[in-house]
């Protein structure tokens, strides 16, 4: 695991947007894996700066999201899709066609992940898979728990979970209980994983994602058996490793 030490999180978001676009830079028909949330919001925007400044081309790339909640579709603007074409869809030359998000208003949880995994084969899987870190060490929506899942799956989300992401609804009675997420084998089989880290609340969980025993009671922590992942953490997500002198 590479580790990059970042000022803080406008710092961590352009370390974070520069490598994955020099990623695409270097592979135009680059796959990528995207992620929700705070922590790529930053990250997003500097990437459609630099579509506006004509430093970047997204036409041939393709992406597939680790996770959607259950229950919410395209239009829902607490839905993941919604929340992709908002911060980098809609402003960047992106194919929307060649973008796929767990369909959070299929049928049956079968059908949902199944799908998922069609599309992530059609792509031929994912050559840079962006993640952001839980306070709980999660992965995508793989919530600690007393074994890892290879797969998309449909999953309970913790209380810790649901309280941390109700800064997005109106009331935490509003989100939903379930997700589809890619499991801790899909990242894994990702070529290049980027871990994108910032803020205290994410201090203990990053020292044991890096430093801990791989368990699944810290699910990022099986990160330690990729080859290839690097880390953005910022100094308040790194306060932790730095208080035990690891750094
Ligand atoms: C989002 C995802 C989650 C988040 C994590 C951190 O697609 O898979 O694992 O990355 O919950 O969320 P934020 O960035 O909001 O702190």
């Amino acid at each position: 695991m590479k580790l990059i030490c970042c000022k803080d999180y406008e710092d961590m978001s352009k370390h974070v947007a520069q490598d994955i676009l020099a990623e695409v830079k270097a592979n135009p028909e680059i796959v990528l894996g995207l992620a929700t949330g705070s922590t790529p919001e930053g990250c997003y925007k500097y990437m459609v700066e630099a579509y506006e400044a004509g430093e970047a081309d997204f036409s041939k790339v393709s992406s597939v999201n680790l996770d959607e909640y259950v229950g919410l579709g395209p239009d829902d603007d607490q839905g993941y899709r919604y929340f992709m074409n908002k911060h980098l869809f809609d402003h960047v030359n992106i194919d929307k066609a060649n973008t796929y998000v767990p369909n959070g208003l299929a049928k049956t949880s079968e059908e949902a992940c199944a799908e998922h995994e069609a599309n992530i084969e059609k792509l031929g899987g994912i050559d840079v898979q962006l993640l952001g870190l839980g306070g709980n060490g999660h992965i995508g929506f793989n919530e600690p728990g007393e074994s890892f899942v290879k797969g998309t799956h449909i999953v309970d989300l913790t209380p810790g979970t649901i309280e941390a992401n109700a800064r997005f609804f109106e009331s935490i009675d509003d989100v939903p209980k379930q997700a589809y997420s890619m499991g801790v084998g899909n990242i894994l089989d990702a070529q290049k994983v980027i871990l994108a880290v910032s803020g205290t609340r994410k201090a203990q969980a990053l020292y044991e994602v890096i430093y801990g025993s791989i368990c699944p009671k810290v699910q990022g922590s099986i990160l330690q058996l990729h080859k290839n992942v690097v880390i953005y953490a910022d100094e308040e997500a790194l306060s932790v490793i730095r208080e035990k002198g690891l750094l």
